[in-house]
């Protein structure tokens, strides 16, 4: 492969000043001490893509660990190290470098993290998941400029294929199967064909993942600006029913997914995840939660919507009584309820995360005694019957408030 000299002005253009500074330094850093540095992987694929590089994953031929502390004193960024593997992270004033020793790895099990050595950068491109992943790029030495591609990982790019380096790339980590799925999203790629086989053939070994790994994998594909596409790719490729067999997903609910976007802030994609649970009926929520390592707020936001989806508003109730079935739930769980139910309970879900819930009437408790609520309990439930009554479009202004509470005070002496 001839030298890509243009590709270090596209990383440095590409680039923030803080980044192209840190970078700096630690090519200096590792020019003085005399050590072979690439950048690799994830940044490399997208410079070649033309995309902008997220973190910048650094290989390094020697001890990654005090290279990343020399750099963080010299250019005064925190560090955080990772001993087991060799790994170190360099960030603040946004700089962020991730910088690993060149390894090689060994799978004493299938599914359990490898036993990492340290190695050549050729080796450490063989170990990786797929060939477009497995290059790298020279920084410095008298290497620099070269684009290290020993997979033909760059001719997969040009022909928009994700393709594994060996046959047992799956078997050896088959979260792959989830992250293959991803990329061919992401990307607009497809799963090469021998991989298409090599993933069908494993997926029996997704049984070997941890449920941390798998929602770790599938955290990252909700991050995703389209994460429907790889979740239905997933489900046509078995891999979710082999997660779990009650795990579906479908256009409909990947339909879901693209009006959750539409109809809210960014918080609402935190109903990605029960909405991830949508198929899944009573008996199994409880294994799915556990198999997926969901987060408490991410298990309550799946049992919410089991649950929402037998009990949800009756057609045609009140906003008061909307809103009283809603405001006991986790937000995420109705937002999921406004995306994929259909019919009124999805009207009734929207309006209540858009309108009803920031509802509130204009007389606070404070204004209560004098117009003849005793101080104590009282107070509160005038309140509620307030709020319901403005809900329900009963009182408007503060001289109708006022009016319902002298009633309601007079009723109960
Ligand atoms: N990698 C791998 N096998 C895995 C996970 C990671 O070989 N199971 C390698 C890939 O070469 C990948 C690199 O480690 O490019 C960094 O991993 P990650 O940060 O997960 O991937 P990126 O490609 O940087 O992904 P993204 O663009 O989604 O951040």
């Amino acid at each position: 492969m001839p030298g890509s000299p243009k590709l270090i002005d596209k990383l440095l253009a590409s680039l923030p000043k803080e980044q192209v500074n840190a970078l700096s330094r630690l090519i200096e850093l590792a020019n003085q001490r005399g050590t072979a540095i690439y950048l690799v992987g994830g940044p490399v694929r997208d410079l070649l893509l033309d995309l902008l590089p997220g973190d910048l994953d650094v290989a390094v031929e020697g001890d990654a660990i005090d290279l990343a502390t020399h750099l963080a004193a010299a250019a005064d960024l925190r560090i955080v190290r990772h001993a087991r593997f060799g790994t170190a992270t360099v960030s603040g004033d946004g700089a962020h470098i991730d910088l690993a020793t060149a390894r090689s790895e060994t799978y004493e099990a299938a599914g359990a993290l490898p036993t990492v050595h340290p190695s050549s950068i050729d080796d450490d491109l063989h170990r990786r998941d797929f060939t477009v992943n497995a290059m790298a790029f020279a920084l410095n030495g008298n290497a620099v400029g070269r684009l290290l591609d020993p997979a033909g990982g760059r001719a997969n790019l040009d022909a928009g294929l994700i393709r594994v380096l060996h046959d047992a790339s799956f078997q050896d980590d088959a979260t792959r199967i989830l992250r293959a799925a991803r990329y061919e999203a992401r990307l607009g790629f497809r799963i090469e064909e021998a991989t298409h086989d090599l993933l069908v053939r494993d997926l029996p070994f997704l049984e070997t993942i941890s449920p941390a790994r798998v929602h770790r994998e599938l955290a990252r594909t909700l991050l995703e600006r389209e994460p429907e596409r790889a979740l239905l790719r997933l489900a046509d490729l078995g891999a979710l029913r082999t997660l779990h067999p009650s795990l579906h997903f479908d256009s409909e609910l990947g339909a879901a997914f693209g009006r959750l976007r539409e109809i809210g802030p960014r918080a609402v994609l935190t109903a990605y995840w029960p909405l991830v649970t949508w198929q899944v009926a009573q008996p199994a929520i409880e294994r799915v939660i556990t198999r997926l390592a969901l987060t408490r707020r991410q298990a309550d936001a799946a049992r919410a919507l089991r649950e929402l989806r037998g009990n949800a508003p009756r057609p045609g109730a009140s906003p008061s009584e909307t809103a009283s079935i809603f405001a006991a739930q986790p937000a995420a769980a109705v937002w999921a309820l406004a995306a994929a139910a259909s019919g009124a309970v999805r009207e009734q879900a929207h309006a209540y995360m858009v309108t009803y819930r920031s509802v509130h009437p204009l007389l606070r408790g404070d204004d209560l005694p004098a117009l003849g609520v005793p101080p104590g309990k009282a107070v509160g439930e005038v309140l509620a019957r307030l709020r319901a009554a403005k809900l329900d479009g009963e009182v408007r202004t503060r001289a109708d408030e006022e009016r319902l509470v002298r009633g309601l005070a007079r009723n109960d002496e």
